[in-house]
């Protein structure tokens, strides 16, 4: 039988999973399944990097394993797992830190801008680099303990390359906010190949289906849908929720003249209308904007309506699968399984390789 190609991807446990999620991830994950040998997890080690309140994080783990099963993922054809129930990955976290650099991870956007939230330094999501990114380095050194940069912050993206290593994975499906994570999982499998002379690790590469990376906007005129910037839509709202959150969505005055350049927070609405929205809709309001007819309020109620069309489903599988205990507990049991066999062998011979050899 022909070797499936591997497929990793994860999303960290920090609340329900919002449209970004889906775009950016979990709709390929259901297409991919079929095709390759998959496996998707919960990635509870990166959400302690934000010291999350040990009281959530499980029902976190539990809402996400409830949402990939509502939203098409099969435990019969890809595996699921939590990334804490494969101890493999914190070992080989330390091996690889010792090819990681500090300068290297400094210098990774989402540090940056993790750093700055942690030092409370202010930001605009919408310059993906600020002025204050200079001294950001300063800032880290001189702060003092209570309001300190954890050092998992900084070595996320070696732990995220892990992953992805571990299971010797070759395409890994994410949004646009996580091609810089993978440019430097493939620089650590590069470097840590060569060191050892070995091809133990594939470079990984994005998976989209041939598109570009997808990066979905925020309804507040924000560059980005994100769990920190308050600005979701979540998978599992309600009809009434999530029209309220698409009728509040900013805009602007409307254009004034034929073919007015399109402003930032309409943009974004035509971005999500692409994303949900049948073609001949997109162009119509499109069309509409370019000869100045168009009213905000019906496309709002248009682009409402079609995201329902997606999540309502999804919705109302996650409230049917939710108090089925039993049931995603077999799936995690096995998932489990499963990763850690794969993750056990590449384990040992990582260890092996860089010659931790018992000779006693
Ligand atoms: P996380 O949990 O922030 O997001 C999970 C997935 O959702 C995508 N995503 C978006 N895509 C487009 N537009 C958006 N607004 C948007 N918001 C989120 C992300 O790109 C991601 O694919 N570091 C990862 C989790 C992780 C991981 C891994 C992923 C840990 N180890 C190994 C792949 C392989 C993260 O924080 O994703």
């Amino acid at each position: 039988m022909e070797k499936k190609e591997i497929v990793l991807s994860g999303i960290r446990a920090t609340g329900n999973l919002h449209l970004g999620n889906y775009f950016g991830a979990l709709r390929n994950f259901v297409k991919m399944q079929n095709d390759y040998d998959c496996r998707f997890f919960i990635a509870d080690l990166h959400a302690l990097t934000t010291n999350p309140d040990p009281a959530d994080l499980h029902v976190n783990v539990k809402n996400i394993v409830t949402e990939y099963l509502a939203a098409g993922i099969d435990p019969e054809k890809a595996t699921i797992f939590v990334q804490s129930d494969v101890p493999e990955i914190s070992e080989l976290y330390l091996l690889l830190n010792m090819h990681v650099g500090i300068g290297e991870l400094m210098r990774t956007a989402s540090f940056k801008d993790k750093a700055r939230k942690a030092l409370g330094i202010k930001t605009d999501s919408s310059t993906p680099t600020s002025p204050e990114d200079d001294n950001i380095e300063k800032e880290i050194i001189g702060s003092d303990s209570n309001k300190r940069v954890n050092a998992g912050l900084l070595t996320y993206p070696t732990l995220m390359a892990v992953d992805i290593l571990i299971q010797k994975a070759n395409k890994v499906p994410v949004g646009k906010d996580q091609e810089q994570h993978l440019e430097l999982t493939r620089r650590f499998a590069r470097r840590f190949n060569s060191f050892y002379k070995t091809d133990l690790f594939p470079e990984p590469e994005n998976y989209t289906f041939g598109a570009a990376a997808v990066k979905v906007p925020g309804l507040d005129g924000s560059g980005k849908m994100g769990k920190s910037e308050g600005n979701c839509i979540y998978l599992i709202d309600e009809d009434k929720v999530l029209r309220k959150k698409v009728m509040r969505a900013m805009t602007d005055e409307g254009p004034k003249e034929p073919n007015s350049p399109v402003s930032l927070p309409v943009q974004n609405l035509f971005s999500l209308m692409e994303l949900t929205s049948a073609p001949e809709v997109v162009e119509q309001f499109k069309n509409a904007y370019a000869d100045c007819s168009i009213r905000y309020g019906d496309l709002k109620k248009q682009l409402a309506e079609d995201i329902l069309a997606i999540t309502r489903p999804i919705r109302e599988h996650i409230i049917e699968l939710r108090n089925n205990d039993e049931y995603i507990g077999r799936v995690l049991r096995q998932g489990a399984e499963r990763a850690r066999y794969y993750a056990a062998e590449t384990l040992r011979e990582a260890r092996e390789v860089m010659g931790i050899r018992k000779f006693y």
